[in-house]
């Protein structure tokens, strides 16, 4: 199951990645927010923070203006990582290296069209289970 978050910046992004899940087939839960007006993208980050946290969700997709205050925000909860991505190396490797449950992205910074093929990468990554990689993932945590 995907979450989907965003602020009122993010809607129409959200909405084509929308179309995307449901073509692939893809369950989906939508976070909100649904419309065009001003929206804190706060609380989008921490209700799809939140799904992922009790394992209602197994990863994540947020959405604002610049996809920056929308991953700070999920960045701040235990467990979640999101890795803010605007070209598919990044979405490949994040999954990767990182384990990111969290993709996010700024829909003032991409068009739909990179926006898709970075959601579509991010999807069809797994994480490497590489011991280096687990480890450095695990520091996180630490204080
Ligand atoms: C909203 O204007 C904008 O600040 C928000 O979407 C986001 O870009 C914050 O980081």
């Amino acid at each position: 199951m995907i979450g989907i978050g965003n602020d009122h910046t993010g809607y129409e992004l959200k909405m084509e990645i929308i179309k995307y899940l449901e073509e692939k087939g893809i369950e989906y839960k939508d976070f909100g927010c649904e419309k065009l007006e001003a929206s804190d993208y706060p609380l989008y980050a921490k209700a799809v923070g939140k799904a992922i946290q009790n394992k209602e969700c197994d990863l994540g997709i947020l959405i604002c203006g610049t996809g920056i205050g929308i991953s700070i925000t999920a960045n701040k909860m235990k467990g979640i990582r999101a890795a803010l991505c605007h070209d598919c190396f990044s979405a490949e490797a994040t999954r990767l290296h990182n384990n990111a449950n969290i993709l996010a992205m700024g829909a003032r910074v991409v068009g739909p069209g990179l926006a898709v093929k970075i959601v579509d990468t991010f999807l069809n990554t797994e994480f490497s289970g590489y011991e280096r990689h687990s480890r450095r993932i695990q520091m996180m945590e630490e204080e």
